[in-house]
């Protein structure tokens, strides 16, 4: 860690000086020149945006919000809505862990009758790790807190050229962003740090004409903003192969709820065989057609998935069998399919043209 430290209220300063004329306009934001007036966001907002905003950029995200907002205008109603319906309004996003206890923590704040206003109450929530405690205690309800993502990781880290792996310093990045939150703006302080890092402050290409904290920077003093954060050395993610099936019955799809445990749990899914470390010959029918493959990169592999496609009849027995489902095919496209199931889809081209 550099010892040269800039004091943190002339970097609290120059970059709520900057946020006040570059913050982002976002659905779930209350402007600083609002925030100054008084208005204050909606926690319910707040914590929804940053449960979406985990590994998701905002574009992505924002549409999902306002579909969120739209249909469950309060805490309250995405509690007492049905979880299917929230898994299915989730598709897309990934991380269907996320939507399980987005679910779960409604239902906690719903009991509660609201959300708790200290960090340390929000973390003892599913789904709310220490990041997001903080970012919701900064924005929603001023809590003096740091909120360290990772682009706040990647801010701080070149700030201080500081030149550990960034795993091991973590602890440390977030002592030292702590110690720079302003008692008067810890919401729009937070903001600021993640909009910097999104904007300016870029993995690849930092605009380090424009940023407010060039001066004091010990990484652009040394021309090497890019080497920070330092990462750990790679490690290359394992390979699994599969094979799905697209069975057509009539004018429906086979899929099927996925169990409640595991990957993907809880989802709409296809029939699929299980996911091996090595390819091996799937259990499929001789009549059944070789659509293609497709891959998906999930946290913590590679997938590769061989798709078929049946008309057979016989395909109507799976669907007696026990938690099958046909999705009509005019239903295809809003029927929450996660994305590694819609990849599968994609290759399917219906002479409807679904
Ligand atoms: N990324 C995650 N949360 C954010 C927020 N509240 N503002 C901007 N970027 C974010």
């Amino acid at each position: 860690m550099s010892d040269t430290h800039t004091p943190g209220a002339e970097i609290s300063a120059n970059i709520l000086r900057w946020y006040d004329a570059s913050a982002r306009s976002l659905p779930w934001r209350v402007s600083p020149q609002d925030r100054a007036k008084g208005v204050k966001p909606n926690p319910y907002h707040v914590w929804l945006s940053e449960i979406m905003l985990q590994q998701t950029t905002i574009p992505h995200a924002t549409r999902y919000f306002l579909d969120f907002v739209k249909r469950w205008p309060t805490v309250d109603d995405l509690a007492s809505a049905p979880r299917d319906d929230i898994m299915n309004a989730w598709a897309g996003l990934g991380y269907y862990s996320r939507a399980r206890n987005l679910y779960a923590c409604a239902q906690e704040i719903s009991e509660q009758g609201g959300f708790p206003e200290t960090s340390a109450g929000l973390i003892k929530l599913p789904g709310i790790g220490p990041y997001t405690s903080g970012a919701i205690a900064a924005i929603a309800f001023d809590e003096q807190v740091a909120a360290v993502d990772g682009n706040v990781e990647r801010v701080t880290t070149r700030l201080l050229a500081m030149d550990a792996p960034l795993p091991d310093i973590k602890k440390d990045i977030k002592a030292i962003v702590e110690s720079w939150v302003p008692e008067d703006r810890p919401g729009d302080f937070a903001q600021a740090m993640m909009d910097l890092g999104a904007t300016v402050c870029t993995p690849r290409s930092p605009d380090c004409l424009i940023c407010p904290l060039s001066e004091p920077c010990r990484a652009r003093a040394l021309g090497r903003q890019t080497d920070f954060p330092v990462k750990p050395p790679k490690k290359t993610k394992p390979v699994r192969h599969g094979a799905v099936l697209l069975a057509i019955v009539g004018d429906g799809l086979v899929a099927e709820r996925r169990a409640d445990k595991g990957l993907l749990a809880g989802t709409l899914g296809l029939p699929t065989t299980a996911w091996n470390d090595v390819p091996s010959e799937p259990a499929i029918a001789s009549d059944d057609r070789y659509l293609g493959r497709v891959e998906h990169v999930f946290t913590h592999f590679r997938l590769y998935l061989d798709v078929y496609m049946s008309e057979a009849a016989d395909a109507l027995d799976l669907i007696a069998e026990g938690e099958e489902e046909l999705i009509p095919l005019s239903e295809l496209s809003t029927a929450g399919l996660p994305s590694v199931f819609r990849k599968a889809l994609n290759l399917y081209q219906s002479p409807r043209g679904t």
